[in-house]
């Protein structure tokens, strides 16, 4: 099967360019083919942007174990609506995700059930350094150096060192201070305030969980990703990045802050918490000095009835794959990146972190994941056009401008305009950790 995506801006490495882009099977054949060139499919794209398909490299798809609030078909499906070709998934699920065996279990669930690409990280606990060492088919172990949704903390100084020592795969963190936390908490032992959120989980906790890692990670020369940065002050922490560390922000915390609780409630509580205006600009800036490489949603939704439970029953998280690209499109057309930026930082980035395999970028021989975007297409985000099973969004109400509206995964169109075909799954993401990472690869 060829497809032919006719006379579009293409969003290649070297920047855009308007021409057509041809699809053989499941790979990019050719770029700028021949006028004459035939294909079994022709898609007049004038007008549109094409971009390598987002790489999603932080979800929660809550599948296996709890699939009230999401499962890997409706989650692909929101990815698929959201421009999002792959995502990467977090061990939180039940049960948890900390063997080969879990996460060869997880691959297969998803092999049934994903319209679109996956790969699984293994979660590290006090007692499967073993697992951690062996462990293969991933993009990395990741340690909650804090407590979140779920059992996985992981705050023992000794174990976290010896993990840093002992392994070979890229680690990433969550990181707040769980003594900071618990130190705060005790101040104000029965609020019932979601405000509190943020005084219990602060920047301090953040900082202070940050320079841990760092040095953890520069004492054993480790790669080290550091997810969801949510303050300026953290930055600081790894802005010198010693080859070794990179760090992804989400949209919550590059558009919310402490002032949205007012309108919003628990609805935005999350892990980090939300931080202040200051720390949106901050987190921006830093996006655009390469000091944050990536941006990635933390998906994790929860039923509105969990969320609507009062502080702290109220569980944290958000969802975020179907509003992300149309939030950071909306930053193209507001003039604050430009389209390149995106790319870099939905696409190109997270596959360079992560080691992924012909991923990110529109070059001939890479799979053909790719995503049709229209920048001059606005519309509302409301909770209840979302296919995610939670159906609601922390950014209900907003004008975006630049919306995805055709998707490719592995050549096979699997969203165009509402419509989904789900008569093909996506497949597993191949990861080669031999690459190194985001700063060796930034150079080719
Ligand atoms: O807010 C959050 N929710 N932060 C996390 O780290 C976990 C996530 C979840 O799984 O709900
Ligand atoms: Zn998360």
């Amino acid at each position: 099967m060829k497809t032919l995506i006719k006379n579009a801006t293409v969003m290649l490495p070297d920047g855009p360019q308007k021409t057509s882009v041809l699809i053989e099977g499941s790979q990019i054949a050719e770029i700028d083919p021949a006028e004459s060139v035939e294909a079994d499919e022709v898609i007049y794209a004038y007008g549109m942007h094409l971009m390598p398909g987002v790489i999603d490299c932080h979800v929660h798809m809550r599948d296996p174990g709890f699939t009230n609030k999401e499962d890997f078909r409706s989650g692909s499906k929101a990815c698929a609506k959201g421009g999002i070709t792959t995502f990467l998934d977090m061990p939180n699920t039940n049960p948890e995700t900390t063997s080969q065996k879990m996460l060869e279990e997880k691959l297969m669930l998803a092999s049934h059930k994903s319209l679109v690409n996956y790969g699984f990280f293994i979660g590290a606990t006090a007692e499967n350094m073993k697992e951690l060492k062996n462990a293969t088919r991933t993009p990395g172990i990741k340690i909650y150096m804090g407590s979140s949704t779920g059992d996985l903390m992981l705050d023992n100084p000794a174990i976290v060192e010896a993990i840093f020592a002992e392994t070979k795969l890229p680690i990433a963190v969550h990181a707040e201070d769980e003594s900071i936390i618990q130190k705060n908490l005790s101040e104000c032992p029965n609020t019932r305030n979601v405000m509190d959120h943020s005084k219990i989980r602060t920047e301090e906790a953040e900082v202070a969980c940050v320079k841990r890692a760092v040095q953890l990670a520069k004492e054993y020369k480790h790669r080290l990703h550091i997810c969801h940065v949510s303050t300026a002050a953290a930055v600081a922490e790894f802005e010198d990045h010693a080859d070794l560390i990179t760090a992804e922000a989400t949209p919550h915390h590059l558009f919310l802050n402490k002032d949205d609780y007012m309108k919003w409630g628990t609805l935005v509580q999350m892990n980090p918490s939300l931080k202040t205006a200051e720390d949106n600009a901050g987190l921006l800036q830093a996006l655009l000095d390469d000091k944050i490489q990536a941006v990635a949603t933390d998906h994790a939704p929860h039923e509105y009835s969990e969320k609507c439970k009062r502080y702290p029953e109220s569980p944290s998280g958000v969802p975020g794959v179907e509003t992300m690209l149309p939030l950071m499109l909306d930053m193209v057309a507001k003039e604050k990146c430009t389209l390149e930026d995106v790319v870099h930082w939905l696409c190109e980035a997270p596959a360079l972190i992560y080691d992924i395999l012909e991923k990110g970028r529109i070059e001939v021989g890479y799979d053909a994941d790719l995503t049709l975007v229209d920048m001059n297409k606005t519309q509302t985000l409301r909770g209840p056009n979302l296919i995610t099973k939670c159906g609601w969004t922390p950014f209900e109400g907003r004008e975006v401008t630049g919306a995805p509206v055709r998707t490719w995964v592995c050549g096979q169109e699997v969203y165009n305009d509402g419509k989904f075909d789900e008569s093909r799954p996506g497949v597993e993401a191949m990861f080669d950790h031999s690459r190194g990472g985001y700063w060796a690869g930034l150079d080719d």
